[in-house]
């Protein structure tokens, strides 16, 4: 095994990070592509293009730092409200994303899943996630989550059909078994959420899990967004104080 450390992971330790007490699960919304983009005069897709590059950066940068797991909005349920070209383009960016970027992706040993209503996803981008989450089922790094056609208020109407379904009664119906429903009931609740281009909304990203993470909105579009970025939005949080309703 290496004993090098890796560069993000002295550039947080001179920062003051606690490897200690680091957020488990950070999610993020990716916004800002394409005011990034027409704010360079180019055309929207190159600002999603762009965002695909820093994703990468950020989801290595994430695993060597010992984040356990990253969940990324990738396209909202309500993205396809935009317009035709770009919802086509953005999908087939995601698919030429999976397909690129599985290779180094496996060896990271990172463990690939994804969260949203994927049977509405074209057929190509549905093959080529399932043979991502496939081909990283038994990495035991980083678990990433590329959140696709995700809306919170679907992914609960979803868990709500699958209980009626099965006859559950409403006296066994609790927030444990509602939580256990949701579409990765594995990953545990996100800690830490950090959103980019300075929106301060959720959009209706993890609304059941983020009950109680800590939120960290920085000005930067999603493109400009890096490894000292998730260096400071760890540092943010961890100069607070959960409560969690308590004193
Ligand atoms: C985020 O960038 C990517 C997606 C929502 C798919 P946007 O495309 O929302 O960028 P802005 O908000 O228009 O700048
Ligand atoms: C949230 O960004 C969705 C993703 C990042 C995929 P949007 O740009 O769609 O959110 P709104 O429209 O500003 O709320
Ligand atoms: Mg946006």
């Amino acid at each position: 095994m290496s004993t090098k450390v890796p560069a993000i992971r002295s550039q947080a330790l001179e920062r003051g990070v606690d490897l200690e007490r680091f957020p488990a699960h950070v999610g993020v919304i990716m916004d800002g592509n394409g005011r990034w983009a027409t704010g360079r005069g180019l055309q929207r897709l190159l600002g999603h293009r762009e965002g695909y590059r820093t994703l990468r950066r950020v989801l290595l940068a994430a695993s060597e730092l010992g984040v356990r797991y990253l969940t990324v909005y990738a396209f909202s349920a309500e993205n396809w409200r935009r317009p035709e070209d770009e919802v086509r383009g953005l999908l087939s960016l995601i698919e030429q994303a999976a397909r690129d970027e599985l290779r180094i992706m496996h060896q990271n040993n990172v463990r690939v899943q994804v969260a949203g209503r994927t049977d509405e996803l074209p057929e190509g981008l549905r093959a080529a996630l399932e043979h991502g989450i496939k081909t990283t089922a038994k990495n035991t790094g980083i678990t990433f989550t590329l959140a696709i056609n995700y809306g919170g208020r679907a992914e609960i109407v979803d868990a709500i059909q699958g209980i009626v379904r099965e006859g559950i009664p409403a006296s066994e119906i609790t927030e444990e078994l509602l939580s256990q429903r949701m579409y990765n009931p594995e990953t545990p609740d996100p800690d830490l959420i950090v959103r980019t281009a300075g929106e301060m909304r959720w959009s209706n990203f993890l609304i059941w899990q983020a009950a109680y993470a800590e939120l960290f909105v920085t000005e930067k579009p999603w493109p400009d967004f890096g490894g000292d970025d998730l260096i400071e939005a760890v540092l943010s949080y961890q100069v607070r104080t959960r409560k969690f309703g308590g004193v």
